[in-house]
């Protein structure tokens, strides 16, 4: 689906007009991959709306920069403050933002010395990630994740997503809607854009960081809204046979929120249908998302905007 434009982008500090938010070709992030991203929802609220768990997404794209010693001229509550303004500004709730900090034109040469850092943030509507309202059938990528202590995985950078992209179109090539790589071990790491949850026996089971998996956002809200709601959960590492046996899969992230898996490899979950433990997490998770139950962990970041319907209806 073509991005609905908004009217603004946020560009190191203000507000520019969306179609003059470029870059020139040359720049560093071009050739090099040079970036580190987020991607944050706004959801409707009874009134107004709402951004989720912004600054918690805000720290994480600081850490990322970091790692890659990008020195970002802004704080955290700047950014986050950025984000209100924006989509204040654009009027555009429910929707997807998208913070990016890059190295721009400076320099030519791996050594990013001399390239600019620069930060964008832009808003604009965005539905359901991943199709499937029953289930997502989904496979094992023949594509491994980004072996340890080569392209660091707890950084959401640009370049990791090259590895998502195979991921991802390996199985959409093959008639699944998602793809699940496993780590360099061959134990389960993450979905192209997604953590991975498996129940089994009651147990709420997810690889731990070390495989090689994104520190996901929804990863922890689910983690939390799972020991509030008194389940059983571990984080251990999981191999790959033990989604073919599970009680229920399912993938958590803020593009595909939670998104339930039906197959595995053509392999049937259990009966194929939604599970309840997959339910209780999804109706909390979107419930409070949605300002429909209360916000008992402080997830929203309320914004003045009038959204009209909820943006997983
Ligand atoms: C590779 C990968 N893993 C996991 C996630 C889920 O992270 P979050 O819940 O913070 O969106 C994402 C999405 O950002 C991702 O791209």
């Amino acid at each position: 689906m073509p991005i609905q434009t908004t009217e603004k982008i946020w560009r190191n500090g203000s507000l520019i007009p969306w179609e003059q938010a470029t870059i020139h070709v040359m720049s560093h992030v071009i050739h090099y991959g040079s970036s580190v991203f987020e991607g944050i929802r706004a959801y409707a609220q009874p009134h107004g709306a709402a951004v989720f768990r912004l600054p918690e997404h805000m720290q994480r794209l600081l850490d990322s920069a970091k790692i890659y010693r990008m020195e970002v001229p802004f704080t955290l509550d700047e950014l986050c403050a950025g984000v209100v303004d924006l989509i204040e500004a654009n009027g555009v709730a429910p929707c997807y933002i998208r913070p990016i900090i890059l190295r721009g034109y400076g320099e030519m040469g791996v050594g990013p010395k001399g390239c600019p850092v620069e930060v964008y943030i832009a808003n604009f509507p965005w539905g359901k990630y991943l199709a499937g309202h029953g289930g997502a059938d989904v496979c094992i990528s023949s594509w491994n994740r980004l072996a340890p202590n080569t392209m660091p995985a707890l950084a959401k950078a640009g370049a990791n997503y090259m590895n998502s992209q195979l991921i991802h179109m390996e199985a959409e090539v093959n008639g699944y809607q998602e793809g699940i790589g496993l780590d360099v071990n061959g134990l389960v790491s993450e979905g192209s854009g997604e953590n991975i949850f498996v129940v089994r026996n009651g147990v709420l089971f997810t690889p731990p960081l070390a495989n090689s998996t994104l520190s996901g956002i929804t990863r922890d809200s689910v983690l939390t809204i799972a020991r509030h709601l008194g389940l059983a959960v571990t984080e251990q590492p999981i191999p790959r046979e033990l989604l073919y046996i599970a009680d229920e899969v399912f993938f958590t992230g803020t593009a595909a929120e939670v998104q339930p898996i039906r197959s595995i490899d053509r392999i049937p979950i259990a009966d194929g249908k939604v599970g309840e433990t997959t339910k209780k997490i999804a109706d909390e998770f979107f419930g409070i998302a949605n300002g429909l139950k209360p916000d008992r962990f402080g997830w929203l970041t309320p914004v003045k905007v009038d959204a009209k319907a909820a943006v997983t209806a």
